[in-house]
């Protein structure tokens, strides 16, 4: 018997305000054609004034619990995937561990940007099989909005704001890649590329900065590596490209999506796309278009499911599981 961390519940919330390209064209050098055709955004929400990161996560976490039939209670633990929280401490998952009323257990955040849901993912893992932790809550949620430099048009038009979460618990497996659950995870980091996305500020300079991005570089890395760790992750388990039913990638930009798909020999049809509504969510990107999939009757129970990520680092990594 293997024990697995299989996921129970899923949920989402985005912000009320929806902002279209077309708004950018009124204050930037820029057009919605530009936008789409070099991103493939058409539309992101924004948090509203004193919307927080954990408001967000939090009423993503009550739709995922509400979905796994369970109540903040019933955790272990919470692991919350941001870069943008309330406050320089306590952490933002304590906060939203408070607001589910959850007393017992213990909550922390990671810090890994974009691909900060792959990695709280690997880390829930790594609690559940080692028998640390039974049901985790593990959640992505942004407020990049904050961290927008609005007159940097090469940046503040691929930003949105929103969370999502899925509640993973504890079940035995045969120890076959037939097993729901997750099979397996890759993680990398590389620190060299820490000028190619960054917020210039923090606590240490007392200022909040605002996010810095050399967007081709980026792009060149991601096409490159999410392909990689993708293929590394199926290797693991013995699986192959033709065993995957969908691909849920981080929601960056259409082109990587499609040029990393390529690479895989995963066919568009297969990949869940979410990018023309959210933007670019960071951390809670993955969630959001797992949440998304489900709801339109795209992923199933027993699909297997490669999601992956890149971002500020360089961090990247990739996640196959069975939903
Ligand atoms: O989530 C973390 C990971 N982040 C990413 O994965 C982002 C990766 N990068 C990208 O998605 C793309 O590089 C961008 C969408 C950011 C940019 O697309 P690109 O095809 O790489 O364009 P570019 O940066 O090479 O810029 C092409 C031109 C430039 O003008 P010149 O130098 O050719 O005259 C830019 O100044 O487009 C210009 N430009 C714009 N024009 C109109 C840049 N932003 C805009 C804009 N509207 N908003």
């Amino acid at each position: 018997m293997t024990t697995r961390a299989v996921i129970m519940g899923v949920g989402h919330y985005l912000p009320e305000r929806v902002v279209p390209n077309v708004e950018f064209e009124k204050t930037l050098d820029t057009t919605n054609e530009w936008i789409v055709s070099r991103s493939g955004i058409e539309r992101r929400h924004f948090a509203a004034e004193g919307q927080t990161t954990s408001d967000l996560a939090t009423r993503a976490a009550r739709a995922a619990l509400e979905s796994a039939g369970m109540t903040g209670a019933d955790l272990d633990a919470i692991i919350l995937a941001t870069s943008t929280a309330d406050f320089t401490f306590p952490s933002a998952a304590t906060m939203v561990q408070n607001n589910l009323g959850m007393k017992t257990g213990f909550a922390f955040d990671v810090q890994a940007v974009c691909a900060g849901f792959v990695y709280a993912l690997a880390n829930a893992n790594a609690l559940i099989v080692s028998g640390q932790a039974r049901r985790v809550l593990v959640i992505g949620a942004e407020t990049f909005s904050r961290i927008m430099d609005w007159t940097d048009r090469s940046t503040c038009v691929l930003f949105g704001d929103g969370a999502g979460a899925v509640v993973l618990e504890a079940q035995e497996g045969d120890g076959s890649s037939d097993d729901r659950g997750i099979l397996s995870t890759d993680l990398h980091s590389d620190g060299r590329y820490r000028d190619l996305l960054y917020v210039d500020g923090g606590v240490s300079t007392q200022t909040t900065g605002r996010l810095r991005m050399e967007g081709r570089e980026v792009f060149r890395h991601a096409v490159e590596k999410l392909a990689e760790t993708a293929h590394a992750a199926l290797d693991k388990v013995g699986l192959t490209a033709q065993d995957v039913d969908w691909v849920v990638p981080h929601q960056a930009n259409i082109r990587i999506i499609q040029s990393t798909a390529k690479k895989l020999g995963v066919p568009m049809s297969h990949v869940v796309v979410t990018v023309q509504d959210h933007g670019n969510t960071s951390a809670a990107s993955i969630p959001l278009a797992l949440s998304v999939g489900v709801q339109n009757g795209q992923i199933k129970r027993g699909d297997l499911i490669v999601t992956e990520a890149i971002g500020g680092g360089l961090a990247w990594g990739s996640v196959v599981l069975r939903w």
